[in-house]
């Protein structure tokens, strides 16, 4: 219930507003609304409470679970010519624009989860940058600990397809994320330490994941790994003890433990029993229509892929991350958290986009009742 009473500062009273239009609204939401903090926004729904502006704690949520995401941001262009590709000269085409980079993908599929969550990466001194992080602020997304390079340019993805749409060549420059260095991470420290979670792709250079995982050990966070790539992969330490959950694809396992052509072959569990033994609490390895496997904890069972419907296969491993993770938050079971990272993975290979753009947490409910045998 609402209680208005006179002289109330101009952002006091479109908090009221936006809480009154829509009880249920996140203070991420509020605070993205009115370009504010979203720190500000608890602390100004606080006052209204000790004021008795607010009565009735219904309308506000509880404290957010918070998340850090910690890794890769990138501006995808995906080039399609108009006939087969001539070497040496110039290829009329078609451009379609994206916003990529595996941490980006699942932060933004948290945020259309209306999860609290912190973004950590890095942009270039220029346009797509600033793109960027205004669609993440846009989505209630913090991006205040985004730091931006004084001398490389944002990352870039760029793919030339063909007339017959086969891939010519996809050209990664991707150095600015090497400047995402410990003391980056030291600076944000205060802000990491008051997450509930924190995630991190194998984008970060090699010594920035080691940093987090040292630093994580007098903190209080949980923290989530996805792989990214067979080669990045390989940027973890060889001891995951203090890896809470660790995501990644059967070819990205068999690049972290090294495994021959043989043990390659080996079945899931086996691998994920591996990467137990190198110490992480839990490991989820996908493996495209075969759907994924959990181990964590004394939980070991196998999920299959729901989605019969495939469209674009790339940005299903972000979403099951984000869905896993954003689930576990709420308090749920491992088992909970399984299907909803399924559900949202089959929901996201339906769309043509790598973060399916409709994306919200009724979808995703109905998807998963409607679709769970
Ligand atoms: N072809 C497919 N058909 C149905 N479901 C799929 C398919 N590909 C992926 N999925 C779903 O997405 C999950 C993750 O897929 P996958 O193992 O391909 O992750 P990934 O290799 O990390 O992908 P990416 O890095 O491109 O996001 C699978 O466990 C499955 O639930
Ligand atoms: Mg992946």
């Amino acid at each position: 219930m609402l209680l208005i009473m006179p002289k109330l500062s101009k952002t006091e009273q479109t908090i009221l507003e936006l809480i009154s239009n829509d009880p249920l609204i996140s203070q991420a939401k509020i605070a993205a609304k009115l370009n504010l903090a979203r720190s500000t926004i608890a602390v100004q729904i606080t006052q209204l409470i000790n004021k008795n502006l607010l009565i009735g704690r219904g309308y506000i949520l509880p404290k957010s679970q918070k998340v850090t995401c910690i890794g890769g941001m990138a501006f995808n262009r995906k080039y399609s010519l108009n006939s087969a590709p001539i070497f040496g000269t110039s290829n009329p085409a078609i451009n379609i624009k994206s916003h990529g980079g595996v941490i980006r993908n699942i932060a933004e599929n948290m945020a259309r989860m209306d999860v609290d969550v912190c973004l950590l990466s890095i942009i270039g001194d220029d346009e797509s940058g600033k793109e960027l992080r205004t669609q993440m602020h846009n989505l209630g997304v913090d991006t205040s600990q985004i730091a931006i390079s004084n001398n490389k340019p944002t990352a870039e993805y760029i793919a030339v397809f063909d007339n017959n749409n086969e891939l010519v060549m996809g050209i990664a420059s991707m150095d600015i994320l090497d400047q995402i260095t410990p003391n980056l991470i030291e600076e944000s420290w205060p802000n990491i330490k008051s997450s509930d979670w924190v995630v991190l792709d194998c984008n970060l250079p090699q010594e920035t994941i080691k940093k987090i995982l040292d630093l994580k050990q007098k903190s209080n966070f949980k923290v989530a790994i996805d792989t990214v790539s067979v080669s990045k992969a390989m940027r973890l330490p060889k001891d995951l003890s203090s890896v809470d959950i660790l995501f990644t694809n059967k070819d990205e396992a068999a690049s972290i433990l090294a495994l021959d052509h043989i043990l390659k072959k080996s079945d899931l569990n086996t691998i994920a029993n591996q990467l137990r033994n190198r110490g992480t609490k839990g490991v989820v390895l996908t493996d495209g229509s075969n759907g994924h496997i959990v181990n964590i904890g004394n939980e070991v069972f196998t999920s299959p892929a729901l989605s019969s419907k495939v469209c674009n296969v790339s940005g299903a491993g972000d979403a099951l991350v984000a869905g896993f993770i954003s689930q576990l938050l709420t308090g749920a079971s491992i088992r909970e958290a399984s299907d909803i990272g399924a559900a949202l993975s089959a929901l996201t290979v339906e769309s043509q986009m790598d973060v399916r753009q409709d994306l919200n947490s009724k979808i995703l409910y109905e998807y998963l009742s409607k679709n769970l045998k």
